[in-house]
Parts: structure tokens; C-alpha cells; sequence
């Protein structure tokens, strides 16, 4: 389906690598880049910070999709913006003031990204429907590339698509995308897929073709 965006997250690339990694997807074909930031606190795990963003960010033809997996999260919207993102997304389950985040993320030029973990419902979006531009779907714990789809997932997309009706909003989906798993998340009314493994899998800045064929894939 063509107007389904793939995301590859560089979270699977070659870290030593950034500004050829994000080339070749590009070239090969990608619509967004995803850029996965942890802190050891919110998940398990730690990635990138701002100077990394800002390094990138004129690789990134496209658009820089930026996950925030970070808490707190409102005193480094500006550090985030200022990098660079176009797409800023921040968790649900972060902080007590989601509605405060996603005023700061607006405020600062971003587009307003809201992600939401597996075990949290859909009821707690109702009053964020107009301050978000992007909804994102856990369908992994967040914290690490390369788990296993979580397939009760499918459903709260589709629950989630009816709530949106015909808001400007895109349902984007992180974690566990494969050629099998993306077209039940494109059916459930998905537009956004978010892919690490399955994008840089076999591939290589040597070998891009391999990006190519993998995102067609998808
Ligand atoms: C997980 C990250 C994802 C991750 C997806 O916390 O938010 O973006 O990189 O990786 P795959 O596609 O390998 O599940
Ligand atoms: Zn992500």
C-alpha cells in the first residue's frame, strides 16, 4: 500500500556509521527516519542525546521521527527541538502532565507525537485527540530492537482508528515489524511503520540493496 510510510529506526544500524546508514535507507527508499532516545530510566536501556540528533540531522533528507523514552521529558523538548526533530514523540506512562508535554512539544516547532506502551489502553487519549499530530502504538516493551510482536496490539490500533475518525492523526506502529506482521497493522488502520531489524537485517552501507529489498518487503 503506498500510503503506508516505513520508518526504519537506527536503533539497527551501524552506529559508527550514522551518516552513510541514513543515506543508503534514503536512497533505498525509506519515508521517515526513526531515532530511538533512552535513558536507563524510563526503559531499561541507553542510546542517543541531542548533539547526536543535531550531528545527523543533515543527513536526514526526509523527516527525523524522534521517540522520546525518557523521563522526565518537558526539560529537554527545546534541547530536542533545537536538534532538529520534525516528529517529537513522547510516552503516556512518563510523567503526570502529558497534556503540559504536548503543548511544550507544539510550542517548540515540533510536531506532537504521543506514544503509548502495550499494557495502556486508548481510554486516557480522549482529551489529547487535538493536541496530537501522531499516535504511536507500542508493539514491543520499549527498550530494545528485535523482540517479538505483540499481537493484542492489532486490536487497540483498529479501537484507536475508530476513535480517531477523520482527525489529520498518523497511527504509527514501533516494534516487531515484519513482511508478516505489517499488513495486519496496515489493516488495522495503521500509516506508519516503524522497522529495525527488519529494515537493516542483512544489509550493510557495503550492500544497501539488501535495505532496498527489505523495505519493499515491509
Ligand atoms: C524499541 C524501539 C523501536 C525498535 C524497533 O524500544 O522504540 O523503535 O528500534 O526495533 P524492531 O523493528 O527490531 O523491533
Ligand atoms: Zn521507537
Amino acid at each position: 500500500d503506498r500510503s503506508i510510510k516505513i520508518a526504519p529506526s537506527i536503533l539497527s544500524a551501524d552506529f559508527a556509521n550514522f551518516g552513510q546508514e541514513i543515506q543508503c535507507i534514503e536512497a533505498q527508499g525509506c519515508d521517515w527516519v526513526h531515532v530511538d532516545v533512552m535513558d536507563g530510566h524510563f526503559v531499561p536501556n541507553l542510546t542517543f542525546g541531542p548533539p547526536l540528533l543535531k550531528a545527523i540531522r543533515p543527513h536526514i533528507k526526509t523527516v527525523m521521527d524522534v521517540h522520546l523514552m525518557i523521563s522526565p521529558v518537558d526539560q529537554y523538548i527545546s534541547a530536542y527541538a533545537d536538534a532538529g526533530a520534525d516528529v517529537l514523540t513522547a510516552h503516556l506512562e512518563a510523567g503526570p502532565h502529558i497534556h503540559r508535554t504536548l503543548q511544550a512539544i507544539r510550542g517548540a516547532g515540533c510536531k506532537a507525537g504521543l506514544a503509548l506502551n502495550p499494557g495502556t489502553g486508548i481510554e486516557d487519549v480522549d482529551y489529547l485527540l487535538d493536541m496530537v499530530d501522531l499516535i504511536c502504538v507500542m508493539t514491543v516493551n520499549p527498550g530494545f530492537g528485535g523482540q517479538k510482536f505483540i499481537h493484542s496490539q492489532i486490536d487497540k490500533v483498529r479501537k484507536l482508528r475508530e476513535k480517531i475518525g477523520d482527525r489529520p492523526i498518523h497511527i504509527e506502529i514501533d516494534g516487531g515489524i515484519t513482511p508478516e506482521t505489517a499488513p495486519l497493522m496496515a489493516e488495522a488502520g495503521a500509516d506508519v511503520l516503524v522497522a529495525g531489524s527488519a529494515v537493516f537485517g542483512g544489509g550493510s552501507v557495503d550492500n544497501p540493496d539488501v535495505y532496498g529489498q527489505n523495505i519493499r518487503a515491509i
